[in-house]
């Protein structure tokens, strides 16, 4: 007997989130029994940080925005839970997917297990072990409440296997990210930049634990002010960072500050960059496949194959090992990298095929 398509639910809020979601989206749009819709929490807002990566990722608008906007951590995802409880209920979907470790993630996978609907987790498994990170809580509650726990890497299913995860809820199906860049590294390719320098550092900063405390702040600043000296620092500001910066009155005159930018410009600034300094989860990611040199200013990272097989470093608090790290990179002595299996342009594919073969499912 036939039976009615299977409706598939996204939930998306925060920047990081729309270039997971956009391969998934289009492998899915390519299943004729598949109806989607996509819910937008709001988390992210700016038209810099949100408008403008759906319309160059080209995902469709939203079909909810639930307009939640900043707060502290227990009200947005409050607010999320308590805007998104009642569009669940209306629309019945029978599996939401949700990306990445953001606040809007775990939100909604709470919501999702109380209605008893189907969670799949895109970008399972990844850990820091660090809990003073809030991605980290985030990433733990969401893979406890997924039933499908998609994973980037091999580490993502050790680290879900530990932890007592079924094996049979483990697919492991490589890099959505990945998928994104693949498709629009040809765009970013003809993006020219007019007056870039010939090397450049391209800077991004926004975690809590380098940005909030004045003094973290402050030395980091101070370093990339001495990185200015050897080469050009290239800076997209975080809403966040910005704030700090302006905050704290630390803003360098040699440092070029500028908005954040649209995926395709950015992706076109990392593709030239001598090296990428990052706090970023990631921009980790995207530098190892585009074989681009990343010292990233953590003490741990949730994605270690990007230093264990790409290009990451990782520099941890210590500023001296920033500026020898980046002196061996401009003595053109770099870790070279590799990429990771599975970061390929088709885990978007992959988990369409999954959610199309589930037994429950319809047929598509
Ligand atoms: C969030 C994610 C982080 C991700 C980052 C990518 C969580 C816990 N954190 O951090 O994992 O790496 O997104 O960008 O979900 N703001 C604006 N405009 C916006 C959005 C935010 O001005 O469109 C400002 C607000 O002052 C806000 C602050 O940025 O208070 C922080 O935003 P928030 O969504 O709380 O977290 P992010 O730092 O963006």
């Amino acid at each position: 007997m036939h039976k009615e398509s299977m409706h598939v639910l996204h939930v998306v809020g925060a920047r990081p989130n729309f270039m997971k979601a956009a391969p998934v989206m289009r492998a899915l749009d390519e299943r004729q029994q598949v109806r989607q819709s996509l819910v937008h929490t709001g988390q992210h807002y700016d038209a810099n940080m949100s408008d403008i990566f759906f319309t160059q990722l080209d995902i469709p608008a939203p079909d909810v925005n639930l307009e939640v906007g900043s707060g502290s951590h227990a009200r947005q995802t409050a607010e999320i839970m308590s805007r998104l409880e009642p569009v669940l209920i209306e629309r019945k979907p029978d599996i939401v997917l949700v990306y990445g470790d953001v606040n809007s993630t775990v939100a909604a996978a709470l919501v999702c297990s109380k209605l008893l609907i189907q969670v799949g987790h895109v970008e399972a498994g990844l850990r820091s072990f660090d809990s003073s990170m809030p991605e980290e809580i985030n990433r733990i509650v969401t893979d406890r409440l997924a039933n499908l726990l998609f994973t980037p890497s091999e580490d993502g299913d050790e680290n879900l296997q530990r932890e007592g995860v079924a094996p049979e809820k483990i697919y492991r199906v490589g890099n959505v990210m990945i998928d994104s860049l693949i498709r629009l590294l040809p765009a970013a390719m003809q993006c020219v930049k007019n007056g870039l320098p010939e090397r450049y550092a391209l800077v991004t900063l926004h975690r809590p634990s380098n940005v909030d405390d004045r003094a973290t702040l402050n030395s980091i600043l101070d370093s990339l002010l001495k990185v200015s000296e050897r080469l050009d620092v290239i800076f997209p500001v975080h809403p966040r960072t910005r704030q700090r910066i302006a905050e704290f009155g630390a803003d360098g005159a040699r440092i070029h500050l500028l908005d954040p930018l649209p995926y395709i410009e950015f992706l076109a600034l990392q593709r030239r960059a001598t090296v990428v300094i990052t706090d970023s989860g990631g921009i980790q990611e995207e530098t190892t496949y585009l074989g681009v040199p990343c010292l990233t200013l953590r003490s741990n990272t949730e994605r270690p194959v990007t230093v264990t097989a790409g290009t990451n470093t990782l520099i941890g608090p210590d500023n001296g090992k920033l500026h020898s790290e980046l002196a061996k990179i401009l003595e053109g002595k770099a870790k070279s990298g590799t990429i990771p299996p599975l970061w390929d342009g088709h885990a978007g594919e992959r988990i369409a095929e999954i959610l199309c073969q589930l037994p429950v499912q319809r047929d598509c």
